[in-house]
């Protein structure tokens, strides 16, 4: 029997979702009857971490209007896999930079065609709109998305405001007294048992849209829904006017960029808050939108 192909595609800045990949990989390279494969996404200039305050928020007006860093050509030891894993975190409620290139990589797309692809998130929280997009951008180029799992940073919201932003700007994953930024390990760990699921799948021939399912393989939480949206729209217009801008002149864009990182975080905090009240308000009328909208999000592995 020949041996079944995995492809595991990532790019991991700090470490934390290549660890999650690792833990992922670990039963599929244990098994004699699968080759993995892995294809860490290079950019051709590094993004620096930790990261520096402009450059980070400098960097959303690219990430969100898919105008991505280049990255190293893609090569791989074969021209068609059984199942590619697709492993990204997110970026302004965006797939990150490297894996928005990988995307639109000729060469990737050729191995993504007709292909089954499954999804490893790994995130501070907010990942619903950039999964829809990566959803579109895979559906594009004829992937066949049949599962998606999500893990996240384990403190609260609110705390994860502080702590997320400070760890990738400082490199320091604790502050303040703040539960620490990031992923807990046991959460990381539990990729692995995503692992032998998807080992005992491929080997039996099995591999469609059940394959993670009733796994707990993503929690959407409701509260984010609107926040995301509202967000998502707001960096989308302001992206589209510091591209401009730019073009114009760096300092202009520069300048129009300290306006709108004051204004964004006014923005988070009172409209993620208000519109957390009005939602809890309105509940009983919105009950069975909601529980539309979070099966939609869940899709394909469900929650
Ligand atoms: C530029 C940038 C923007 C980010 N934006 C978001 C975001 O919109 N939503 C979110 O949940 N996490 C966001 N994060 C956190 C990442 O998704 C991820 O958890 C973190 O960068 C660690 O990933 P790593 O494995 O690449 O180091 C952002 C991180 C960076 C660097």
């Amino acid at each position: 029997m020949d041996k079944k192909r995995i492809l595991i595609v990532y790019y991991s800045q700090t470490g934390q979702l290549r660890q999650m990949v690792e833990n992922f990989a670990a039963p599929l390279l244990a098994a004699d009857d699968i080759e993995v494969e892995m294809l860490p996404i290079k950019p051709k200039t590094e993004f620096a971490f930790p990261w520096r305050f402009l450059s980070f928020f400098n960097t959303f007006p690219e990430t969100v209007h898919f105008q991505p860093c280049e990255i190293e050509p893609i090569q791989t030891q074969h021209n068609q896999y059984d199942l590619i894993i697709l492993a990204y975190t997110v970026w302004f409620l965006s797939p990150s930079q490297p894996i928005t290139a990988f995307l639109q990589d000729e060469t990737a797309q050729k191995l993504l065609n007709n292909t089954p692809v499954a999804t490893i998130i790994g995130c501070r929280n907010m990942w619903l709109m950039a999964s829809l997009e990566v959803k579109k951008m895979l559906s594009k180029v004829n992937a066949h998305l049949i599962g998606n799992m999500v893990k996240i940073d384990a403190c609260s919201s609110a705390a994860s405001f502080i702590t997320t932003p400070l760890w990738l700007l400082t490199g320091k994953k604790q502050a303040f007294g703040l539960p620490a930024a990031g992923i807990l390990d046991t959460d990381i760990a539990d990729c692995r048992r995503f692992g032998e699921k998807t080992r005992t799948a491929i080997l039996s021939g099995s591999l469609n849209e059940t394959l993670w399912h009733n796994m707990g393989a993503v929690k959407v939480n409701e509260n984010l829904i609107a926040s995301e949206k509202i967000a998502r729209r707001s960096f989308y217009l302001w992206g589209k006017l510091l591209i401009s801008s730019g073009k114009i002149s760096p300092v202009l864009r520069k300048f129009i960029l300290l306006f709108y990182i004051v204004f964004l975080i006014l923005m988070i905090l009172t409209v993620v808050p208000i519109s957390a009240v009005i939602k809890m308000l309105i509940k009983p009328l919105t009950r069975q939108k909601i529980a539309a909208q979070k099966k939609y999000f869940a899709a394909p592995s469900g929650e």
